[in-house]
């Protein structure tokens, strides 16, 4: 395994399922369809977190930490897995929840990671096109001081720090993972579709699969920043975590597509579109997916299908990174007619 250097906690339970979504592929008349299912890795609700905690706790675990301290949005997966992924390694974790006071109802995400028991600060004012600046980075410093006074070892967690590339290490692993599965089922799919925030997980899969020399392009479904930043984050991840792992391989922008959806109408806002991905994949397949990610990458590939870039001739594969809870929260919203 590439990633094997690199100290790791166990979190998970791999390899997550491949599935084919054969009755989803009829109903839309399109591009053969299969579902990565790593909404099943593991701690709960699965997703890519687990993933990513293995290695991001593994390091902080060897570097003597006992004290994890995460920024994040109030309906944050990060948040509700980095909990339990300290609770699970006898690790306390505090969380800097951001954009409110905290006062808003305990659903979903934020009613999952107050049960794990985390320790919680609020951090109002802030803005995700700024995720992580000055103030956000100034006021966790601070945070982490008062702990450090108290005797603790706190570990930062933050993309922006190593945390970034041990995520991309993670779906590194990921990759190789799906290679297997893929080599298994004598396929070589056209497609990989991903869900991509910060661009950790996507910058994974892009590095995995052009190092091990697959066709399969990936399709990262960028919802938070414009196509270029979504670009630049995944080449940028790729490539250090290359450095790092001694890999000769090198990410260009030219290696995967980014779909530009982040602006549609921003953020976590549940559309039409997204309502019809979620209910269609429920009813086929039994499947759910979360109305903020894979909701939004599913619809992303629905749309191609309705454009006849995914004909009956394509195979594409959706990576469910998880993020079921917001289904929850997002209940009135996904029950609009
Ligand atoms: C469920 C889910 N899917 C996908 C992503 C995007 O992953 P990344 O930030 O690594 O691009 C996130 C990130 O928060 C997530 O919670």
């Amino acid at each position: 395994m590439l990633c094997d250097k690199l100290p790791r906690a166990k979190l998970t339970y791999l390899p997550t399922p491949l599935e084919e979504a054969p009755r989803l592929s009829a109903a839309l008349g399109g591009a053969r369809i299969w579902i990565k299912r790593d909404d099943r890795t593991g701690l709960t609700f699965g997703g890519n977190k687990p993933r990513i905690f293995e290695y991001v706790l593994g390091d902080a675990l060897a570097q003597g930490c006992d004290l994890t301290i995460t920024p994040a949005g109030p309906q944050s997966n990060h948040l509700r897995e980095v909990t339990a992924a300290a609770n699970r390694l006898g690790m306390k974790s505090v969380l800097v929840i951001c954009g409110t006071d905290g006062s808003g109802p305990a659903q979903g995400n934020s009613l999952l990671f107050r049960l794990l028991g985390a320790e919680i600060h609020t951090f109002p004012d802030w803005d995700l096109d700024a995720y992580y600046g000055p103030e956000l980075m100034a006021f966790v410093e601070e945070l982490a001081e008062t702990y450090r006074e108290r005797g603790y070892k706190p570990y930062h967690v933050h993309f922006g720090l190593r945390a970034g590339l041990l995520g991309c290490a993670a779906h590194v692993t990921a990759a190789e993972e799906l290679a297997a599965q893929f080599a298994a089922l004598g396929m070589e799919p056209d497609f990989l579709y991903v869900p991509t925030g910060s661009g950790v997980t996507t910058s994974g899969y892009v590095l995995g699969f052009k190092h091990l020399g697959l066709r399969t392009r990936v399709v990262g479904v960028g919802l938070i920043y414009s196509e270029r930043e979504a670009v630049r984050e995944v080449v940028r991840f790729a490539n250090l975590t290359a450095e790092e792992l001694g890999l000769d391989t090198r990410v260009e922008p030219g290696d995967f597509a980014m779909l530009d959806v982040h602006d549609r109408p921003g953020y976590g806002i549940v559309t039409p579109e997204v309502i019809e991905a979620v209910r269609l994949c429920a009813v086929h397949e039994g499947i759910l997916l979360d109305p903020v990610y894979n909701g939004r990458a599913m619809a992303a590939l629905i749309e191609e299908v309705r454009h006849g870039r995914l004909g009956q001739d394509r195979t594409a594969v959706l990576v469910h990174t998880g993020g079921v809870p917001a289904l929850f929260a997002q209940n009135e919203a996904l029950m609009a007619e």
